[in-house]
């Protein structure tokens, strides 16, 4: 499987990122939700101590991908044609910007707050209220938005796959041998 992606099929770099960040992102809306509501200091620190390692993680990735496309890469040639390539592209976009939203406002939370210390090296005061700080708006908000978006691009997939049958998928897995 090449390293770079064709006119029809994604590269391994690029389906490798994508798939790792998808689990990523999974792993941080169910940790996330755990989060949301009352919940004892305890609690909350043990999910922290996966949240914010996997969100920084997803930065690094989301980085990453940004740097490959711009020096090594080009994407495969676009499925639809008119306003559906213009709607993909849209989606496509709209989804980085709340990547770099929902890890830069997580690590400005963390940064603001001082929950570091607590969470990471075992300083015994209580939590901080993240909802004492600005970044917590576009976090919770850009969480929304992101399950939203995040359906959409699933539904547009099984959609481009079942009903158009043009390979929407199986251009970003693994060649089946
Ligand atoms: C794509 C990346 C991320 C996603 C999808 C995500 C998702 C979420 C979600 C769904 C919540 C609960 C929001 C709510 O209930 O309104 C949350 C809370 C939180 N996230 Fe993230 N997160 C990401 C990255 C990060 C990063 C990088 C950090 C820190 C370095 C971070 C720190 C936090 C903190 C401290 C909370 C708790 C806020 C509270 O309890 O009020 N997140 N996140």
């Amino acid at each position: 499987m090449p390293l770079k992606s064709t006119p029809t099929r994604y590269g391994s770099i690029a389906m490798a990122i994508h798939w790792l960040t998808a689990l990523a992102i999974l792993a941080l809306m169910v940790t996330g939700q755990m989060m949301d509501g009352p919940i004892e200091d305890a609690r909350q620190i043990a999910i922290l101590q996966w949240h914010v390692p996997i969100g920084l993680a997803v930065l690094a990735l989301t980085l990453a991908r940004i740097l490959w496309w711009v020096i090594a890469d080009r994407h495969p040639d676009p499925l639809g044609t008119g306003t559906q390539a213009l709607a993909a592209k849209a989606g496509h976009a709209a989804l980085y910007v709340l990547l770099l939203v929902m890890t830069l406002s997580g690590i400005a939370l963390m940064a603001l707050s001082g929950a570091g210390e607590v969470v990471f090296f075992g300083s015994t005061a209580p939590l901080p209220d993240f909802g004492d700080y600005l970044p917590r708006i576009p976090h919770g908000l850009g969480s929304k938005l992101m399950i939203a978006l995040v359906g959409l691009h699933i539904a547009a997939a099984i959609w481009h796959q079942r009903f158009k049958r043009d390979g929407a998928m199986t251009r970003i897995l693994p060649e089946r041998s």
